[in-house]
């Protein structure tokens, strides 16, 4: 890795209908800069785009839900969005935008080229048609069960139960999103790009040639992708928000966001090059630029098959070398759920926890779903800040800058002679920045973290064994040595810390006078002169009590209980119902079924019959309590044998979310076998 490199790092386009949560800071933004801001350290040439995706059904859907256009909706998330980012210290070059005229240019342009050199096949083919709204259903108009797992809730365009991608041709019972109504199917045409062509080009690039380099589960998506085999894959949609199709006969048609989105990543570099007098081609065109995509596991077929299959049907382009996708975040346990507010939302986080970005970086950043999905909890979000940030890194700088300020007049005193603990600190100074690189240029953002941590460590466990307090009463040199490594040890912590905590680095420096200096300046013991005069020493990280994350926890609930909504079944009509034959009765006799845990044996009194029928209700109820009740009873039922004994029917029980159980008995006295409906 010494050949001066230059480096493009794109971070997924956040789409524009909402505002970003702690989910997306987890998997891609954070570990994104923190590997460009350890590159920059080195003096590579690295460029960061991001931007905001403002096209795509995402985006009118929210448009729809909030009686806005979708203009508006892009303008308001687009900001909101960028601001949490700067406020983060997410430090792209540029952060852009889809509906910027830059990118609607390139968009444009990229497909006039691949269907100008036969790229594309065009087809027409009935798709799902809402009559009601009058548009064809593409992508997440339309919702049904997913033909892979059975969610009930899979998109036209893909399950995020099971990560399959999907075309709505495949869902089971679909349903539109526009009218709640089932669609009906009509004609249109499209242009497609034909993914089946370049499969052995495909299997050539990825599951030979990066089986060894890619992460284990970016390579697995893909692999399992191409041996299913591919499907050539539709790049236009019927709809009036996106980039228009540049072909007089597509009127009414625009791009598919999967199609203009990841050329916003070109857009956006061509805006930034234009801005700051650059060349945008040789990132993304010369053959020695690492061109490095960071995105969530959602994205990994959009990045390693499709968008390269664009690139290279395109030519001139280079490929991406690595695509690090993370798993997914969850929190308190569960999911993430933008619909049921289940999510840390940045800007709510910025009001309440002002100026601890860092903080929150480092929990995300030590809990990375690098390898399978993590959870963020309160509780542990506590225990980084005080127990680690707090009580290891804030507290060894705080400790070296306030004995030295307090004993040698705030400047830095001499070094003396080397002894066996300062040996030992040199050691792990001198090694930790290769170390840290290693871990960081493998993705592994976690243990980089670890082994910052294990330096800050290594310098309060100096200070514990050299012991300056007591050394200073007999040898004020000897003192004076020992609290320059430890300045030392805090500028080294400085550039090292500074991909991850940017903030507090900041802090840092300013305490120990020094400007910021290189990645490869540290390691040495040589980095702060004698003499330098120190700043004034600052808490860089304030506990955090338990009230304050208990508020967090309670939010979290509260927002919960009034946001969800319970599940329902799918809708029926109303002859459905009436198949259902319900009557009152009587429980005249009950009994435990021998060898069964669960059934009760119940005699009922149907008025025009008696009934046997088992229920499984024995953990609930005892058997003496049931005679004479009057229940609700399912009587066309077809009958079912269980432990040899055939129930002829369904007594209604009523349970709620903890499983209570209760008869549905009719509200006053009514002849046995009255009919419910
Ligand atoms: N907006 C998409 C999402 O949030 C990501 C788009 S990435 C790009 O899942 F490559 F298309 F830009
Ligand atoms: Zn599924």
């Amino acid at each position: 890795m010494s050949k001066e490199q230059r480096i493009t790092v794109t971070a997924a386009l956040p789409y524009a209908n909402g505002p970003i949560h702690i989910g997306h800071l987890a998997g891609v933004y954070v570990p994104a800069d923190i590997f460009v801001r350890y590159q920059r350290s080195r003096g590579r040439d690295i460029l960061f785009v991001c931007g905001s995706d403002e096209h795509g059904v995402p985006i009118t859907l929210r448009a729809k839900k909030e009686g806005k256009n979708p203009q508006e909706i892009v303008d308001t998330y687009h900001k909101m969005i960028s601001r949490s980012f700067e406020e983060f210290g997410i430090s792209f070059d540029i952060y852009s935008r889809t509906s910027s005229p830059v990118h609607h240019q390139t968009a444009s342009d990229f497909f006039t080229h691949l269907n100008n050199t036969g790229v594309f096949t065009e087809k027409t083919s009935e798709q799902y048609y809402d009559e009601k709204s009058q548009q064809f259903l593409a992508d997440r108009y339309i919702t049904g069960t997913c033909p892979n797992c059975g969610n009930e809730n899979a998109y036209g365009d893909q399950c995020e139960k099971c990560g399959s991608s999907l075309s709505p041709e495949d869902l089971i019972n679909p349903v539109s999103q526009l009218s709640g109504e089932s669609p009906i199917r009509k004609e249109t045409s499209h242009w497609y790009i034909p993914l089946d062509r370049y499969e052995d080009w495909l299997t050539k690039w990825i599951v030979e040639g990066h089986k060894d380099d890619w992460k284990v589960n970016v390579y697995g998506q893909c692999k399992s992708w191409i041996d299913q085999g591919l499907k050539p894959r539709a790049v236009t949609r019927d709809l009036d928000w996106g980039v228009k199709v540049p072909l007089e006969e597509a009127e009414g048609k625009v791009l598919y966001v999967w199609f203009d989105a990841p050329i916003g990543y070109i857009s956006a570099t061509k805006e930034w090059a234009e801005a700051s007098g650059k060349d945008w081609e040789p990132y993304w065109k010369d053959e020695n630029t690492r061109l490095l995509h960071f995105i969530g596991k959602d994205n990994i077929v959009f990045h390693c098959i499709i968008f390269p299959v664009m690139l290279k049907a395109h030519g001139g382009y280079i490929l991406p070398e690595n695509v690090p996708a993370n798993e997914f975040m969850n929190l308190e346990g569960e999911k993430i759920s933008t619909s049921r507010n289940w999510a840390v939302w940045l800007h709510e986080y910025l009001e309440e926890f002002p100026g601890k970005q860092d903080v929150l970086r480092y929990t995300l950043c030590a809990n990375a779903p690098e390898t399978k999905d993590n959870d963020f909890t309160w509780k542990d979000f506590q225990a980084r800040n005080n127990n680690e940030l707090g009580a290891i890194l804030g507290n060894f700088v705080k400790r070296a800058i306030d004995f030295t300020t307090k004993n040698f007049e705030g400047k830095v005193p001499a070094q003396g002679m080397m002894k066996k603990p300062d040996l030992e600190l040199e050691k792990i100074i001198s090694e930790a920045p290769a170390k840290i690189s290693q871990a960081l240029e493998a993705y592994k953002f976690r243990e980089a973290l670890g082994l910052l941590i294990d330096v800050a460590r290594s310098g309060n466990k100096f200070l514990a064994d050299t012991e300056p307090w007591k050394v200073i009463k007999e040898d004020m040199d000897r003192a004076g040595h020992i609290m320059n490594l430890s300045i030392q040890c805090v500028a080294n912590l400085a550039i090292l810390a500074d991909p991850f905590l940017p903030q507090s680095t900041e802090k840092m420096r300013q305490m120990i006078g020094q400007d910021e200096l290189g990645w490869d300046e540290a390691g040495s013991l040589e980095l702060v002169p004698e003499g330098r005069e120190l700043g004034k020493s600052e808490v860089l990280f304030a506990r955090i009590e338990d009230e304050d994350i208990e508020k967090q926890i309670e939010k979290l609930k509260k927002e919960d209980v009034e946001e969800e909504k319970p599940e329902l079944k799918d809708e029926i009509v109303f002859d459905d119902f009436m198949k259902i034959e319900i009557r009152t009765g009587q429980i005249l006799e009950a009994e435990k079924v021998e060898k069964s845990k669960k059934l009760i044996k119940i005699t009922v009194d149907m008025g025009f019959e008696k009934r046997t029928i088992l229920s499984g209700i024995a953990e609930h109820f005892e058997p003496g309590d049931l005679p004479g009740k009057q229940v609700s009873v399912v009587v066309n039922l077809a009958p079912r044998k269980m432990m040899g004994i055939e129930s002829q029917g369904m007594i209604l029980l009523a349970e709620d979310d903890e499983g209570k159980l209760v008869f549905v008995t009719p509200e006053s006295e009514i002849d046995n076998g009255s009919v419910i409906r």
